[in-house]
């Protein structure tokens, strides 16, 4: 069994299996110069002469127990008709979208647009590097994807601290239709990954701070997730959630049960520790990884150390950030295998 695996299974382990989100992209000096020749985004997620090669980069490097693939949460979207495109410094653009529109799309025509990621997945999964590894497969929430398909870009910081700002192209009564639909197609989306090779579902939930209230929560947060936790476990494979700035964990692994949260870095970990017992992943904030060798060992020592009895997966509390060294991650990885 995988070293994630028998973590998530609560058996034994000697050292703590680790993986890293975002581990396959831009800090890296090799996806850079594929990055360079490839502009369109998308098109490069598409491509599945490349893509199980970048999916590779971070474990030809480092000993990751997991390779992600290298895909994005918004080729939902993307497959929902909706086009995408990515500007340096800017981030995501989508175009206009309407229920009329999402509706028009079948099965069918969803799966041709999206299969060259399920080719990948099946290409990279017959790899050797990945004997005794996992290979995740990912979506994104009901809710951010609802985020990024009405606002159409990711929500801005205004000035208040810890507020943002997004827009809304529908009423709430079809929110819940439009929420309605995108998890259908991520149903679909999760099956195409784990028939073609994915051994392990992460489900990023990267926007669920923008709610502020329980009731709202419960319909957008609490129970999408649920909805595709059980999906994803009835077609016999782990799936991890990492629902950022949620607030209220415990609420949130109550309901929806996922075999392991992950945890972003404003949680406090001893505090966590007490509200739940499925297994935890994450915590570690990217930005330890630009400070020098010092800082990362007593900031990576203290989420080992806290979780030294208690099924830990370690990883950061966000995405790896793009300045960030590799010779660091690798220092971070030796830390972490041979802890114990
Ligand atoms: O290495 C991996 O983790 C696999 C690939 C992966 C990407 N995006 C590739 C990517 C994964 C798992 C994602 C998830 C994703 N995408 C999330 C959830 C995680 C999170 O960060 O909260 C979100 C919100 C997105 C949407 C998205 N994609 C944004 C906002 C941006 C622009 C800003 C940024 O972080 O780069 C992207 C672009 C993107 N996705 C890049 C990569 C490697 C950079 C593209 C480039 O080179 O310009």
């Amino acid at each position: 069994m995988s070293p994630i695996k028998e973590c998530i299974k609560r058996k034994k382990v000697n050292t703590n299996p680790i993986w890293i989100m975002r581990q396959a992209g831009r800090y890296l000096p090799e996806f850079r110069k594929i990055r360079k020749k490839n502009p369109d985004f998308i098109k490069l997620c598409l491509n599945k002469n490349i893509v199980p090669e970048i999916t590779l980069q971070p474990l030809r490097r480092f000993d990751f127990d997991a390779a992600i693939i290298f895909s994005d949460i918004l080729m939902l979207p993307y497959g929902l008709g909706q086009n995408v495109k990515f500007t340096k410094g800017f981030g995501p653009s989508l175009d206009k979208t309407s229920i009329k529109l999402m509706k028009s799309v079948n099965k069918g025509e969803f799966f041709k647009k999206l299969n060259p990621v399920y080719k990948s997945l099946n290409i990279v999964s017959k790899n050797k590097l990945l004997k005794n590894k996992d290979l995740i497969g990912f979506v994104g929430a009901p809710w951010t994807i609802l985020v990024y398909m009405q606002n159409r870009q990711s929500p801005k910081k205004t000035k208040a601290l810890n507020n943002f700002s997004f827009k809304k192209t529908f009423t709430q009564t079809e929110e819940i239709k439009v929420i309605k639909i995108i998890t259908n197609f991520l149903k679909l989306h999760i099956k195409k990954q784990v028939e073609n090779g994915a051994t392990l579902i992460q489900i990023f939930d990267s926007w669920a701070e923008l709610l502020r209230t329980e009731k709202a929560r419960e319909k957008f947060i609490y129970r999408p997730n649920k909805e595709l936790v059980d999906y994803t476990k009835k077609l016999g494979v782990p799936v991890i959630c990492f629902p950022r700035g949620v607030e209220n964990y415990k609420r949130f692994c109550n309901v929806a049960k996922p075999d392991a949260v992950s945890i972003d870095y404003n949680v406090n970990p001893k505090k966590i520790i007490k509200q739940i017992d499925i297994p935890v992943q994450g915590g570690l904030n990217p930005k330890v990884l630009l400070g020098d060798k010092d800082k990362i060992k007593k900031e990576a020592l203290k989420y080992l150390e806290i979780f030294n009895d208690h099924p830990y997966i370690f990883n950061l509390g966000h995405g790896i950030l793009p300045e960030t060294d590799p010779e660091k991650v690798k220092y971070l990885v030796n830390l972490v295998k041979d802890f114990k």
